[in-house]
């Protein structure tokens, strides 16, 4: 399965990413956890990155097409994949289609603006493994400790309140007229966002025929 996951920040692709990743076998590329873990190192390219990020802005297509160009040609990606952030702006997704790449479905979770802030705004993510959760969706079994591997949970630099409403605004801008992309190629499937992650991941399976 080559699959695309889009919808706006803070509407669960994450989350929803790393159950599909584990139930089909196949890696995740989440194109801001790379990004995050290249600005903790300091590299050229985290440097260029890091004020994008911290503004909620994106990172212009030329870094990014050719960063997973390097990605997807790795052996890890050759029996599939799922794409948690790219492409993100149309150039991106005719990008990904020059690089030869056949996408087998696109999905879109559709989250309603209000509930994203309230989302966003009690997300907590692993300072280690980056496992993500939510204070009161989704609260790790002792308060700001990871279940996964016991390291501290931060808050990401770019939930912060003024981040959010522009990162959602570059959003509609910029990476919503993807939906329409997929849509006249016959790839895409939509699924609600729930209330509860489990919820969200029943529709998800639903929309995409996994037993
Ligand atoms: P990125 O890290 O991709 O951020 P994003 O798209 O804004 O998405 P998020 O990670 O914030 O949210 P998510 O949809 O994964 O939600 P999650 O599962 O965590 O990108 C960060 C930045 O990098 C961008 O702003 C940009 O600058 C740059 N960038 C990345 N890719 C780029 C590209 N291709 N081009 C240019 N720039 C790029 O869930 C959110 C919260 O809700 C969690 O707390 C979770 O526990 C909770 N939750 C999840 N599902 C549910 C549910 N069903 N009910 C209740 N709570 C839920």
């Amino acid at each position: 399965m080559k699959l695309i996951i889009v919808g706006a920040p803070g509407a669960g692709k994450g989350t929803q990413a790393a159950i599909l990743a584990d139930t089909l076998k196949v890696p995740t590329i989440s194109t801001g956890a790379v990004l995050r873990k290249e600005i903790a190192d300091g590299t050229e390219f985290g440097k260029t990155a890091d004020s994008y990020i911290k503004a909620g802005n994106l990172v212009p297509d030329e870094f990014m097409v050719e960063l997973m160009k390097d990605r997807l040609s790795r052996d890890d990606c050759q029996n599939g994949f799922i794409l948690d952030g790219f492409p993100r702006t149309v150039k991106q997704a005719e990008a990904l289609d020059e690089m030869g790449v056949v996408i087998d479905k696109v999905l879109d979770i559709e989250v309603a603006d209000e509930k994203i802030v309230m989302r966003l705004s009690g997300r907590r993510e692993c300072s280690s493994c980056r496992a993500t959760y939510h204070t009161s969706y989704n609260p790790p079994k002792q308060a700001d400790i990871c279940d996964k591997c016991g390291a501290d949970l931060t808050v990401r630099e770019d939930d912060k309140p003024e981040t959010i409403q522009n990162r959602l605004n570059v959003y509609h801008e910029s990476t919503e007229p993807l939906i329409d992309f997929y849509r006249k190629k016959g790839l895409l499937v939509v699924a609600q966002g729930q209330e509860e992650v489990t919820e969200t991941t029943k529709e998800v399976f639903r929309v995409l025929g996994i037993e």
